[in-house]
């Protein structure tokens, strides 16, 4: 895969050249460009940035930058090839696991990572005519700018690419793994030594028992999603349920409506 990032600070994505999304560089796995938008400039001061129409505060990027920045990185790739336009903004979709794996079949990412109070409209209006375009949130609150965006994306992503992460099975139990867990949170997870601080270790991972253990993951994942994700619970397909998940839900307060859905009608029991 190829990602180019366009960015007034460089140096702010200095981590991708560390940890998985570096490794995955340094074997060729994902080839990452971060270009400086101000190379495409023309004027003394490099300016990239001016008041906006309408009033207000604050500054809003020019587009004639990101235009040629964004023309230069397409006539860079192969002919006829377009990349996927990933933009982080507050005031975009969720990104999700769901979406991350979406991103991580496309061959080329550019993202738009922006400052002060964003990149005039008309960017994003030009080139969703020509390529398929994403506005990304990373969550419910206002970052600075686009660039830690960049990199909670990027290494979401790149962790899904054949090959870079160490054990191909390790990410079908992830939280919010589409299909897998039931799209639940994980649970708890131990390692040696048996006792730490007088605290033991749950004491079916010690007993060999494959089903039992799968069992008990199941069962705390779902007891975690219920206290912490009620909206996973609610939202969950009932199909993907057996008898011991309905009787555990059951348990933890959830009722089960017409059409099949959990509720939880009195709220939260013990859990
Ligand atoms: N830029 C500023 N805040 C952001 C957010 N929450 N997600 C993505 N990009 C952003």
């Amino acid at each position: 895969m190829r990602i180019d990032v366009v960015t007034i600070f460089p140096e702010y994505l200095e981590p991708l050249n560390v940890s998985l999304v570096g490794k995955a560089r340094a074997r060729g796995q994902l080839d990452v460009r971060v270009h400086d938008l101000r190379q495409w400039t023309h004027d003394r001061h490099h300016t990239v940035d001016d008041t906006p129409y309408g009033g207000g505060p604050g500054m809003v990027m020019k587009p004639e930058p990101w235009g040629e920045a964004l023309d230069a990185i397409e006539a860079s790739g192969p002919q006829g090839t377009a990349p996927v336009m990933v933009v982080p903004t507050p005031s975009g979709r969720p990104f999700t696991q769901r979406l991350a794996v979406e991103l991580s079949a496309k061959p080329w990412l550019v993202f738009t990572p922006a400052r002060y109070e964003g990149i005039d409209r008309r960017v994003v209006d030009a080139y969703a005519e020509r390529w398929e375009v994403h506005e990304v949130s990373i969550g419910d609150y206002v970052l600075a700018g686009g660039e830690a965006a960049v990199l909670v994306i990027t290494e979401a992503v790149a962790r899904l690419l054949p090959g870079v992460l160490g054990n191909a099975e390790s990410h079908r139990d992830d939280s919010f793994a589409p299909g897998a867990m039931a799209d639940l949170l994980e649970g708890p997870v131990y390692t040696k030594p048996p006792v730490w601080r007088d605290r033991d270790i749950p004491e079916v991972l010690l007993s060999g028992h494959h089903g039992k253990i799968a069992r008990w993951r199941r069962d705390q994942a779902f007891r975690r999603t219920s206290a912490l994700r009620p909206d996973l619970i609610e939202r969950c397909d009932p199909a993907a349920l057996d008898k011991h998940d309905r009787a555990l839900l059951a348990e933890l307060g959830w009722t089960q409506g017409p059409d099949g859905r959990f509720g939880r009608p009195g709220g939260p029991v013990e859990e």
